[in-house]
């Protein structure tokens, strides 16, 4: 059975702290692991940091990596996904897919005999998460215990962010207008796993309640890829909810600031924030490497969890 990453929920909490693990592992010693492997970037939007992440995460690991452009294929436009899927999984040993709905990763996960690995959709952004997470353990070494705020929009970013943060035992804080929450199922899984881990998980309207003494604090766009449309709406809507010294006012002392990028200066974030001493907002992009190419090996086979 092909073995996929669509979702954060699809890694059990001891496989979200192996990747770690492993990424950190093959950050500090990197191995040709991956010789002879091929990575498709099949990708519906625009990116930077997940592309080149995971073009030089493959190099440094022995393998080679394709990028396909959004006007390249026409995924269930040109040609119908399922027979996309067929094909790649003929060429390549595992397919990096940035798409819109959850249901189009879905769908082409179904009929690929190749891995699938989320490289963002309009609902998760799982790699992001483990990068975010590898980050925040570099600093902190035990995560369980440690806090982390989250302000803003319940995207796709938040909605991997608070689950895997919660599988690792940490107190998940979040801060989002009512109507711009996650998906109540994300909301259910991350309690579920925050109990189960020893965390906690905090939902409310306000960012300062959120901030209150939080270890690290995170914020996302306000706009997120295809939503240009509701763009004046969601810039009326998040008023108060920018990560700024007020907030950061509210935190632990030296609490670490994030993003995942591309940010958006004085919007949803300052750029004094952006520019301080605690921001890890540029070791969060570098470590997406590392988290990417774990997952790569790990979906694989090519690394395995061990039996506790
Ligand atoms: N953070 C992130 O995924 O950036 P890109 O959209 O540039 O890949
Ligand atoms: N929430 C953002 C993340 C970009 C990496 C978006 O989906 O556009």
């Amino acid at each position: 059975m092909t073995r996929h990453l669509l979702d954060s929920s699809d890694l059990t909490p001891a496989e979200i702290g192996f990747l770690l693990d492993t990424g950190l592992e093959f950050k500090s010693r990197p191995q040709k692991l991956l010789e002879g492997r091929h990575l498709a970037l099949l990708f519906e939007k625009p990116s930077l940091r997940t592309r080149v992440s995971f073009q030089v995460g493959m190099h440094h690991l022995g393998g080679e990596t394709l990028y396909l452009a959004p006007e390249e294929v026409g995924l269930g436009d040109r040609e119908a996904i399922k027979d996309v899927a067929r094909v790649l999984a003929r060429y390549v040993d595992v397919v990096a897919v940035r798409t819109f709905g959850q249901s189009i990763i879905e769908e082409y996960a179904r009929f690929s005999d190749a891995p699938v690995v989320n490289a963002l959709t309009d609902d998760q952004h799982p790699c992001q998460a483990l990068a975010d997470l590898l980050t925040l353990k570099e600093r902190f070494g035990e995560l369980s215990g440690r806090s982390l705020a989250f302000i803003g929009d319940g995207n796709n970013v938040c909605s991997s962010l608070i689950v895997t943060a919660a599988s690792l035992g940490m107190h998940v804080r979040l801060a989002s207008p009512d109507r711009y929450r996650p998906a109540e199922a994300v909301l259910e899984e991350t309690e579920a796993r925050a109990d189960e881990q020893g965390g906690s998980f905090l939902l409310t309207a306000d960012p300062e309640e959120a901030a209150a003494g939080a270890d690290a604090l995170y914020t996302d766009t306000w706009v997120s890829m295809g939503q240009e449309r509701e763009a004046e709406q969601r810039r009326i809507d998040f008023v108060g909810y920018r990560l700024d010294q007020e907030l950061v006012d509210r935190t632990a002392p030296d609490a670490l600031i994030m993003h995942d990028l591309p940010a958006h200066r004085g919007e949803e974030i300052t750029d004094a924030a952006m520019e301080s001493p605690n921001s890890i907002i540029f070791d969060q992009a570098a470590n997406r490497v590392w988290a990417q190419v774990a997952v790569v090996a790990f979906l694989l086979e090519l690394v395995e969890v061990p039996s506790s």
